[in-house]
């Protein structure tokens, strides 16, 4: 179809950033949900109540007025609530569509959140910052409360647009593809996204969307429910990343094949999460065969590693801490996350700990938090640190060397990608006298590293190994060669993180308020000098 002569025009004044999966490769990623991140200045901090399931006043111009708190942790982009108007009748039995999922007139964008002008500021400040935008999309389904609704409030208006209704038979892929998600209270009706007039439509809404806030990637909410050809039609008109929601568990298969040309650009990476909840999760099975397994096959099935979406929480799962209590498993399952294959992913709030169960209670509001630089904020602003000193020092070339394993152990996991070496585990906060994990490097004997998360350097020993004991708590280790970090600004010679992040005992100074890290040390000894 010929586009009209005035959208042209328009076309060539907006700024277009559009981003490929390329460039956001070497992206981090802050999912908010922006009804609960921020409120404008004035408003009452002490009136949400996840519970309630209802709007708590959040906007995209409250988003834009603390992008610092996002930024200085070293994102370089946030993930953002769907943006178009949603149901706005009486309260159905799960209450109001705050969250954005419950489409109905997707032309329109979602005045709860502001006016179209305010996302367009927030597109071209994050834009200002060199940071991307990525937005949620729901093109499954629309909402409704009863499973005859009157569509002619939806963007599609006729009802022989959409399937009609069923209840999903689960493990029957037609059924899933076909028959309305919800239930009976609030179901979600299904559009035909076989339909061509459907399929036209959906084209030219994503690629004017898109155009008009200059977003730089799309997060498909239920991708796996629409059937998988339809996807590379829809992200080709969106022109930018792709990545898509395939709920899922250990099976890499099953979530693999929406990865490639027949699908999405990149999905969300429910293996992963599946296998760090059973390796890191206390109490839990904690079994790390599956989470070796899991590096194995995604290697094998994934057309790319480097594009999935690593996350730990989101606003369908119970948060991290409502499955372990113990810190130290959320920072050494967010070690893997950030430093292994992927794009790592953090659900706002995982930096304060929340530990809210399944929806709606994982969807806590953020300014109870007073926005604090906790010992979890601090841990990830390392961790993008080194990320992003590494993507910008090698362009891909770090990204794409793939995650190798060095080691299994009953107590954790030890994986190098390029030069970083990540020891993980999962014992948990209390000191374990002789529980040690000895991990075989290719680094030539006395090599010296530097564990980025104390700032001290130790030497590889005898025949390149490197043991990591934990008399004192089960604390992650990143090692990488000293004279790697040059230009870094993490743990430059005086032996002290810029930005004080997380010191190490030599300095407790500056560890005041991070008791957890800088008193729980894991002190590599054994075939391992100390050379500082
Ligand atoms: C699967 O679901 C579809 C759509 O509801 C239905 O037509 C078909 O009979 C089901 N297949 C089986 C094997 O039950
Ligand atoms: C550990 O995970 C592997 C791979 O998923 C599985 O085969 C095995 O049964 C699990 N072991 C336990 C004790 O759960
Ligand atoms: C998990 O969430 C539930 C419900 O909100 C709560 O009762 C429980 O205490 C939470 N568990 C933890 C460990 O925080
Ligand atoms: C790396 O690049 C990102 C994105 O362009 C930028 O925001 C960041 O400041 C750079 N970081 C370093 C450590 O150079
Ligand atoms: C650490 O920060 C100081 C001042 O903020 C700066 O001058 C110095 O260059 C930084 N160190 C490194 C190694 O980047």
């Amino acid at each position: 179809m010929l586009l009209p002569v005035y959208l042209l025009i328009l076309t060539s004044l907006q700024p277009i950033s559009a981003a490929t999966a390329e460039q956001w490769r070497g992206r981090s990623i802050y999912q908010l949900i922006t009804d609960r991140f921020a409120l404008p200045s004035g408003a009452d901090l002490n009136a949400c109540d996840p519970g309630k399931q209802t709007w708590c006043g959040g906007t995209w111009n409250s988003i834009l007025e603390n992008l610092d708190y996002i930024q200085n942790a070293g994102f370089t982009a946030i993930w953002i609530s769907p943006v178009n108007q949603n149901y706005e009748g009486p309260r159905s039995a799960y209450g109001d569509a705050y969250h954005g999922y419950w489409s109905a007139d997707i032309s329109k964008s979602n005045d709860r959140f502001g006016t179209p002008k305010d996302l367009k500021a927030l597109s071209a400040e994050l834009h200002r910052r060199d940071m991307y935008l990525m937005v949620d999309v729901v093109v499954n389904n629309v909402m409704a409360t009863s499973t005859a609704p009157d569509f002619s409030k939806y963007f599609f208006m006729d009802k022989s647009l959409y399937h009609p209704y069923c209840r999903i038979v689960w493990g029957n892929e037609t059924s899933e593809q076909e028959c309305w998600m919800g239930d009976e209270k609030v179901p979600l009706p299904d559009l035909d996204t076989r339909n061509p007039t459907v399929i036209e439509q959906y084209g030219e809404w994503i690629q004017n969307l898109v155009k008009e806030y200059s977003i730089d990637g799309l997060r498909i909410d239920a991708a796996k429910h629409v059937q998988m050809d339809f996807w590379p039609k829809f992200c080709a008109k969106a022109g930018v990343f792709c990545m898509g929601e395939v709920f899922g568990g250990l099976d890499v298969e099953a979530v693999a094949q929406y990865q490639g040309p027949q699908a999405l650009d990149s999905v969300l990476n429910f293996p992963l999460y599946s296998a760090l909840v059973e390796a890191f999760a206390i109490p839990g099975p904690q079994n790390v065969t599956a989470l070796a397994q899991v590096f194995d096959e995604s290697k094998k099935k994934f057309t790319d590693t480097g594009l999935l979406g690593n996350f730990l929480e989101n606003q369908d799962l119970p948060r991290w801490h409502n499955q372990s209590v113990d810190p130290q498993s959320l920072y050494n399952a967010m070690v893997l996350n950030f430093l292994t294959d992927g794009i790592p992913i953090v659900y706002y709030g995982q930096e304060q700990s929340f530990s809210g169960s399944n929806d709606p209670y994982n969807r806590e509001a953020l300014w109870t938090s007073n926005y604090e630089k906790t010992t979890a904020y601090e841990l990830i602003s390392t961790l993008n640190q080194l990320r992003n000193f590494m993507v910008n020092s090698t362009g891909t070339g770090w990204l794409k060397q793939a995650t190798a394993i060095l080691t299994t152990s009953p107590y954790g996991i030890a994986v190098m990608k390029g030069e970083i070496i990540s020891v993980v585990t999962n014992i948990g906060s209390p000191p374990q006298n002789g529980i040690h994990i000895a991990v075989p490097t290719p680094y030539a004997s006395s090599t010296a590293t530097t564990n980025i998360l104390t700032c001290k350097q130790w030497a590889v020993g005898a025949g390149g190994m490197v043991d990591v004991e934990y008399t004192k708590g089960g604390v992650p280790v990143i090692l990488v060669p000293t004279t790697r970090l040059k230009g870094s600004g993490i743990c430059d010679a005086s032996g002290t993180k810029n930005g004080s992040a997380v010191a190490s005992s030599d300095s407790p100074r500056v560890s005041i308020n991070l008791p957890l890290i800088s008193f729980m040390l894991a002190f590599l000894t054994f075939d391992m000098r100390a050379i500082l």
